[in-house]
């Protein structure tokens, strides 16, 4: 008897035995680009946070969807910077509101890309606040739950009116999920999945994403209603709501410091589930890209292997565009 007995390295040994016992496959089917779409014209500006990532007004937002479809990239998500911000986030359930205006753009030049719509109130309002704030008893402020979810709901509509293929609220709410389907459904949108971003932490990985949505709130924080990033037995609860709610799809979010609550998620419920590689993991990956401290491309496709192999069934990431080329080489 020779030693080691075992020898793990034996399937190691070349590219193609690698390829053979390979557990997880990242596929470019399993991106979500999100595109942020801003007022005025002839506008591509850089996120100054984001490298790569730009804001475009709907007139130049034929540029961006064309590098989506020449990647193969097969679906993406839509977040508005609107002209007007208002106390109520008028312009989020404006019938031609930047974002329904975006998604029938989007739909007259590529109609089989699967558009998501991000339903939240934040970009809108001029608190940045995701709902509707008012007083509390004690003299504070803080977003009201339920007067909230009236205008979330007329919101979505107006997303699945304009040719929104999904829903998806991130808005944090209790009770969205059902308010928003049930809002959907009157409306005859029965068939309009929802993605639900249904745990979301209240997290510091979102600062590059409010420079560019200029979304960041204008008092407060939003820990009142996203989750604490210590807990993961919460996340259970919120997403057993969702699903009792009716939703069809999950979320957790961020993606890379929340991998146990994605892997979590995923043995405990049976729906699809999206992680979402927030804005300020991708400044983080590009940061260090661009100072030749990392190897971009190995670095971001381990990451979203890694994420895949958590359990996401899908993966919403900036890197999208670029890792769906990389896969094609
Ligand atoms: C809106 C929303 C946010 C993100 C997605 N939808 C920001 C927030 O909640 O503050 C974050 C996305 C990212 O960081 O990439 N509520
Ligand atoms: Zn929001």
């Amino acid at each position: 008897m020779s030693y080691p007995l075992i020898r793990h390295r034996r399937l190691r040994r070349t590219a193609a035995l690698r390829e053979l016992v390979r557990e997880t496959v990242l596929t470019t089917a399993d991106f979500m680009y999100p595109i942020f779409v801003t007022h005025g014209r002839n506008v591509r500006e850089e996120v100054k946070s984001m490298p790569g990532v730009f804001n475009f007004s709907i007139d130049r937002l034929g540029e961006e969807i064309e590098r989506v479809r020449e990647a193969g990239v097969k679906s993406i998500m839509l977040f508005g910077i609107p002209e007007h911000k208002d106390e109520i986030g008028s312009s989020a359930y404006d019938p031609n509101g930047i974002v329904q205006e975006a998604i029938r753009e989007v739909k007259r030049l590529a109609p089989d890309l699967v558009v998501a719509a991000d339903t939240c109130l934040c970009e809108y309002t001029d608190h940045g606040h995701c709902g509707i704030v008012r007083r509390t008893p004690s003299g504070g402020a803080d977003v009201a739950n339920d007067e909230s979810l009236e205008l979330l709901a007329k919101t979505a509509v107006s997303q699945a009116d304009a040719g929104a293929d999904i829903i998806a609220p991130s808005n944090m709410m209790d009770g969205f999920v059902s308010a928003i389907r049930r809002a959907l459904d009157a409306a005859g949108h029965e068939s309009v999945p929802i993605l639900s971003y249904s745990v979301k932490y209240a997290s510091a990985y979102y600062g590059p994403f409010r420079d560019a949505a200029q979304s960041a709130p204008q008092f407060g924080d939003r820990k009142t209603y996203q989750m604490d990033p210590a807990n993961v037995r919460e996340a259970l609860r919120e997403a057993e709501s969702d699903v009792l709610e009716g939703a069809d799809m999950l979320m957790v979010k961020p993606a890379l410091a929340y991998m146990d609550v994605i892997r979590t998620i995923k043995d405990n419920f049976d729906l699809p589930l999206a992680a979402y590689n927030t804005s300020g993991e991708y400044a983080m990956v590009k940061a260090a890209a661009m100072n030749g401290w990392i190897d971009e491309r190995s670095v971001v496709l381990e990451t979203l292997t890694g994420l895949k192999r958590a359990g996401a069934d899908l993966i919403i990431t900036y890197h999208a565009i670029d890792a769906a080329n990389w896969l094609k080489a």
